[in-house]
């Protein structure tokens, strides 16, 4: 499968049969997307949260054929603006037809950007073609990450390092050797000044526990 980043928590899954996924998708007013939404479609959107920073241009997106995947109280906010959704919650999972969709834990809130109340906050672990992606979402680092390394191995470890809002460079970095992934890959930094960070920092300091960690290039693909 491909996986592309488009800066920000934004990524794009183009599985092996050619499901394309999106999470995340804020492109149009994120500084570092070379992709605007109108260039972009999708089988599937994963939304990990309300913020316009996640949300980003799903209803744009969104077309007849996709499918939102999000928990139960954004599913329904995206209903009513006439999105096809399918509703998870936390510790759900589910065998869709290019993969299994697992919603976990992220310490983070919730609210859209119109001021609805849109659920928990989560993580997603996808398991695609024999290969297991974990992408937090936004969220501070918490103990259960360990529970979720024991519930299957990771090999992509998505994670964010900016900062102020989510985990930092140091506690991106503890997640990480907790979660043991083949390679963690930075998410949510220098898209606004008070996320700014040098990424490369991430990678010296899970050397120091032995992850491997790869920087990506807002616009570069992947082959995982
Ligand atoms: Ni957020
Ligand atoms: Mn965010």
């Amino acid at each position: 499968m491909k996986l592309r980043f488009f800066g920000h928590s934004a990524f794009e899954i183009v599985t092996q049969a050619g499901t394309r996924i999106l999470i995340d998708p804020f492109l149009d007013d994120n500084p570092l997307s070379p992709v605007k939404s109108a260039e972009l479609t999708a089988d599937y959107i994963i939304v990990t949260h309300a913020h316009g920073d996640h949300l980003g241009d799903t209803v744009k997106i969104a077309g007849k054929n996709t499918t939102v995947i999000c928990v139960f109280e954004l599913a329904n906010y995206l209903d009513a603006k006439g999105l096809n959704t399918h509703p998870m919650q936390i510790g759900g999972a589910f065998d869709f037809d290019f993969g299994r969709v697992r919603l976990c834990t992220a310490e983070h809130g919730s609210q859209t950007p119109d001021g609805e109340y849109a659920g928990l906050a989560a993580g997603v672990i996808l398991s695609i073609d024999n290969q297991s992606i974990y992408h937090t979402g936004d969220t501070g680092i918490f103990g259960d990450m360990k529970l979720i390394a024991e519930l299957q191995p990771i090999d992509y470890f998505l994670v964010p390092i900016g900062g102020n809002y989510t985990m930092d460079i140091q506690d991106a970095a503890l997640a990480a050797s907790w979660i043991r992934p083949k390679w963690a890959i930075p998410m949510h930094y220098n898209t606004f000044p008070l996320i700014e960070v040098n990424p490369q920092d991430f990678v010296s300091a899970t050397a120091r526990y032995s992850v491997r960690a790869r920087v990506l290039e807002p616009g570069e693909a992947i082959e995982l």
